[in-house]
């Protein structure tokens, strides 16, 4: 069975796009067809007919979505789409600096997709600047397993 992923990325300073470049990079063969598109000037259509995304995006402001995320974000809560046909996994890149909301873009976006009835696979990964880690490197280990289980996950489901 083929995986279809889509990720889509938010970032203001383009880690999230490295990020998902380096996934798309080392996931994308002949099993897996990963693709990736920056939420800039992207709405509710994003999901139209479902199937399987990742949501990578970092977080600014007060704990808000980036920029180039925030249209689609918007379009979301106001137009309630049925999300019920999607599947999702959300890597949220953030800084513990910011205690009160680390890490909240990709919070927002899992408690939003989640609400319009979309279906969380696995646990978030959540990045921490402050860490000294590599956002790439943690984010490869994490969705190597991300991917199993979303295959586990879609075979049930079929
Ligand atoms: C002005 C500014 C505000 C930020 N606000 C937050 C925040 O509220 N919460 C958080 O977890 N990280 C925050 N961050 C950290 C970024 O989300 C983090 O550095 C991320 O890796 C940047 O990814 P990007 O280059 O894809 O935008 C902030 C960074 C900056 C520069």
């Amino acid at each position: 069975m083929t995986l279809d992923l889509t990720i889509l990325v938010g970032t203001m300073t383009g880690t999230a796009q490295l990020v998902a470049q380096e996934l798309e990079l080392t996931f994308d063969d002949e099993n897996t067809h990963v693709k990736t598109r920056l939420m800039d000037g992207l709405d509710a259509a994003a999901f139209a007919g479902g199937g399987l995304f990742l949501i990578c995006t970092s977080t600014y402001g007060q704990g808000d979505v980036p920029d180039n995320a925030k249209a689609l974000y918007a379009a979301l809560e106001t137009g309630r789409p049925d999300l019920s046909k999607v599947r999702y996994g959300i890597i949220a890149l953030g800084d513990r600096t910011y205690a009160e909301t680390f890490c909240n873009g990709g919070k927002r976006f899992d408690t939003l997709l989640s609400a319009l009835g979309a279906r969380r696979i696995g646990d978030t990964m959540l990045h921490d600047a402050s860490a000294g880690t590599m956002p790439e490197e943690v984010a490869l280990e994490w969705a190597g397993t991300w991917i199993d289980r979303c295959r586990e996950a879609l075979r049930l489901a079929a």
